[in-house]
């Protein structure tokens, strides 16, 4: 939580643009993650994608809804929860705004634990993938949180997932535990950590804002 955020009337800055019309070098393709199916069902191809980060209106969060569905499936969050999430950390849901559509969120907030960051959510729409969104997202939270005086974030990441520990890896993660069931029955996932200003690339300012 970014307290005393000025919430989502906060303007967007232009700065944040970047081309994004090249694929990932090694063309792959999405990682299947949980019941994330949708990395096959967009057609495969990618598209260019550009586009900004930026929190999220209320007005958009039923579209965000429908992202985190296609991205998370039985793990997506529900609207009611997004919504009340939205009221606690108007600021902290950032998206990924490609000529008003979303392709992409990042939501990561401070918890009562001073100096402690939590990632609770991160995604990309599978044909926005392998350009560095998910990164460029990553990093324009770990900004944030820094700003709200945050020193080390967690997340859980789903272990099989190939993509997403690859990308927390090259932000600095390491690996704190392995927590069976932590998400449900059968729903296994690896706790990681890093410390903000030891990510690598060290990069806060680089992203939105
Ligand atoms: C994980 C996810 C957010 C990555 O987004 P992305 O925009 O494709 O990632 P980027 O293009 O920014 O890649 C950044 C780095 O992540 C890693 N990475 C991303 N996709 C990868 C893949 N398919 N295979 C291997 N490494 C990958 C690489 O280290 C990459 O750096 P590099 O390009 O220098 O090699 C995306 O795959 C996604 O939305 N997955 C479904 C939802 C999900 O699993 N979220 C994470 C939940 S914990």
């Amino acid at each position: 939580m970014t307290i005393g955020q000025p919430g989502r009337g906060e303007p967007s800055t232009p700065d944040d643009s970047v081309p994004g019309t090249t694929a990932h070098p090694d063309g792959r393709g999405p990682t299947v993650f949980g019941a994330d199916l949708a990395g096959n069902g967009a057609g495969g191809g990618r598209v260019a994608v550009g586009g900004r980060v930026r929190p999220v209106e209320v007005a958009e969060l039923p579209l965000l809804v429908d992202l985190d569905t296609r991205l998370f499936g039985e793990f997506a969050y529900p609207y009611f929860v997004l919504r009340q999430l939205f009221d606690l950390h108007p600021a902290d849901l950032l998206v990924l705004d490609d000529g008003g559509r979303l392709r992409g969120y990042c939501l990561g907030v401070a918890g009562s634990v001073p100096g402690l960051g939590w990632i609770l959510g991160l995604g990309v729409e599978p044909t926005a993938r392998g350009l560095g969104h998910g990164e460029r997202l990553a990093r324009a939270t770990f900004a944030r949180l820094a700003r709200a005086g945050v020193s080390r974030v967690r997340l859980t990441v789903n272990p099989y997932n190939d993509s997403a520990v690859k990308l927390y890896r090259k932000l600095g993660f390491t690996f704190l535990t392995h927590e069976e069931d932590y998400l449900g029955p059968g729903a296994h996932r690896r706790l990681l950590e890093a410390r903000l200003p030891g990510l690598d690339g060290n990069r806060p300012g680089s992203d939105h804002e």
